[in-house]
């Protein structure tokens, strides 16, 4: 996958941006706050119509503007080249309204996910092994919406369920409903839950394979490293996901309106990284963390290659300065082996001499993107 041309308008900093990429490395560099990760925050939201870092989409409109516009032509789809466009309109409450158009056509936002999928390695990811429980379920579900287009409406239908369960048993709680009107929530939990229970569990398992090679590469002499889905539905004998989830629902109801919270459910559950039996999150040196996370990148690359059959473009915000010599040769080997990549630094000093060489290089300041010097 390749981003052709990119055009922004009143998009964070850009109040216009209008730019064409050649194939290969694309290194971006510039000093802090000039624009670098918001430039591949617009890849990202063409390619999963989410921002990675903003609460709400409005904080993605240019302040004074009502509205962003992102389009970009994507090159090396299944047609050749695809038009993406996107309107984000801020609503009163500072959300987004988005409208998408493909070629022309309206289109769901998570049909983008197989239009544009990208892989994004960011500074925050060097925690997603000992940092919270939500870091991992993000990942690994921005994963699932890439790969599952119809992933998304059910991800939504859930979290929306979930709400109006906590509302209701908060009203038990205080006597304003009747435990009888949790019944038809029980079921979204049950049913939604453990469907996205399910695409986690397989992900999982396809991750499993390009993770172990990966982590093999990286680290030949470490135990393998896997990835584990913990749950507080565990299976018991024959029960399916759904049964378990219902089991669990019933035993736990009365601490439930006790706390006026689903503690039951997907939203709750985690990922961790293993080796040798042992959790990462509590053994592991940054080394081996930064190895297993280094490793959790690739797989998703060769995950998303496999399912979509090109290789996703790879965004890399200012990691290589996080990374020794040894694991930077590892990513500079795959995005060589790239129809495209973009990688931003605060100086060509942290990057492979012979990755800057092989690149196109584009210096950023705020609101503007030049093509410059090595
Ligand atoms: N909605 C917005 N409108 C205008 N400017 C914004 C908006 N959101 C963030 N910025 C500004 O964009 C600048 C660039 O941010 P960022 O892309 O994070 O830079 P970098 O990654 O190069 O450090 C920041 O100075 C920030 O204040
Ligand atoms: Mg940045």
């Amino acid at each position: 996958m390749r981003v052709e041309r990119l055009s922004l308008t009143t998009f964070r900093s850009y109040s216009t941006l209008e730019v064409s990429f050649p194939d290969g490395p694309q290194v971006v560099v510039g000093p802090n706050a000039t624009g670098k990760t918001s430039l591949l925050e617009a890849i990202v939201v063409l390619g999963t119509a989410r921002s990675h870092r903003a609460g709400q989409d409005g904080e993605l409109v240019s302040w004074g503007a009502e509205f962003a516009r992102l389009e970009a032509e994507v090159g090396g789809t299944a047609q050749g080249s695809d038009k993406v466009e996107m309107v984000i309109a801020r609503t009163a409450t500072g959300g987004g309204r988005k409208r998408v158009l493909v070629n022309g056509v309206a289109r769901r936002p998570a049909a983008l996910g197989a239009t544009l999928p990208v892989v994004l390695f960011a500074p925050e990811d060097m925690l997603l092994v000992v940092g919270s429980p939500g870091l991992r379920r993000n990942s690994l579900d921005t994963l699932i919406a890439q790969t599952v287009p119809a992933s998304a409406a059910t991800m939504s239908t859930y979290a929306r369920a979930l709400t109006q369960r906590n509302n209701l048993l908060r009203q038990v709680r205080e006597g304003m409903a009747a435990p009888d009107e949790l019944r038809y929530w029980d079921e979204v939990v049950i049913n939604d839950g453990a469907q996205i229970v399910d695409w986690r569990r397989a992900t999982l398992a396809q991750l499993s394979g390009p993770l172990s090679a990966a982590h093999q590469e990286i680290a030949p002499g470490e135990e393998p490293l896997q990835l584990r889905y913990l749950t507080n539905a565990e299976p018991q004998a024959t029960e399916t996901t759904r049964d378990a989830l219902r089991r669990r629902l019933i035993d736990t109801r009365d601490k439930e309106m006790w706390n006026g919270a689903t503690l039951i459910g997907p939203h709750r559950d985690d990922i961790a990284f293993v080796s040798d039996e042992r959790e990462l999150a509590s053994s592991a040196s940054r080394g081996q963390q930064r190895t297993a996370i280094l490793a959790y990148k690739l797989a998703q690359l060769d995950l998303l290659t496999l399912s979509v059959g090109q290789p996703p473009l790879l965004l890399l915000d200012d990691v290589f300065s996080e990374l020794d010599p040894d694991r930077r040769a590892h990513l500079v080997r795959r995005i060589g082996a790239l129809p495209q990549a973009f990688v931003t630094t605060t100086t060509t000093d942290d990057l492979d001499p012979a990755l800057v060489a092989a690149s196109t290089v584009w210096s950023v300041s705020p609101g503007q993107l030049r093509q410059g010097d090595r």
